[in-house]
């Protein structure tokens, strides 16, 4: 009788024993992995708020920062500029977003309000008011971000361009 006793005893310690481990060992591997299993930058994958539609003039390009947040293991930086595209709206309210950065060698381009086109100052190449190539050694259009409009603001899904 009394050696039953005794195993059970010994039986409820070390269950006991081992919940209490179990409880207190696994926030601390949740710690020590967390960093490894979390994403260290978001907000690319979503589509990022450049503002007020209002804000925009129509037909009149208007160079914007893209901001993000970013996350190391611990902590979280709010409003780090990621980048910056121009932002287009036309008469109808709809949108075109491009990329700041010419396509041929990667040049920040600018917009000339007395030309009316966009302008490479590396190579001389010029882009019309859509993006397109009008002369200069660029292969291609300006790369152009997918964009919508919610609740009256612009949305753009911004990835950073290599
Ligand atoms: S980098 Fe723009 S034309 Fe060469």
């Amino acid at each position: 009788m009394e050696n039953n006793r005794r195993k059970f005893l010994k039986i409820v310690s070390h269950s006991l024993g081992g919940v209490l481990a179990a409880g207190i060992a696994a926030p601390l591997v949740g710690l020590g992995i967390h960093p490894w299993l979390k994403e260290t930058v978001y907000g690319t994958e979503d589509f990022i708020n450049l503002g007020k539609l209002e804000d925009f003039p129509i037909g009149i390009p208007k160079k914007m920062n893209v901001t993000s947040s970013k996350m190391d293991a611990w902590n979280v930086f709010e409003g780090l500029v990621m980048g910056s595209v121009w932002v287009l709206r036309k008469e109808d309210n709809s949108l075109s977003v491009f990329s700041v950065n010419c396509p041929h060698l990667g040049c920040g381009i600018n917009w000339g309000e007395e030309e009316k086109q966009f302008l490479c100052p590396c190579h001389e190449g010029i882009f019309d008011i859509n993006g397109k190539v009008v002369s200069g050694p660029a292969p291609r259009s300006l790369y152009s971000y997918e964009t919508k409009i919610e609740n009256d603001n612009v949305l753009v899904n911004y990835k950073k361009l290599i």
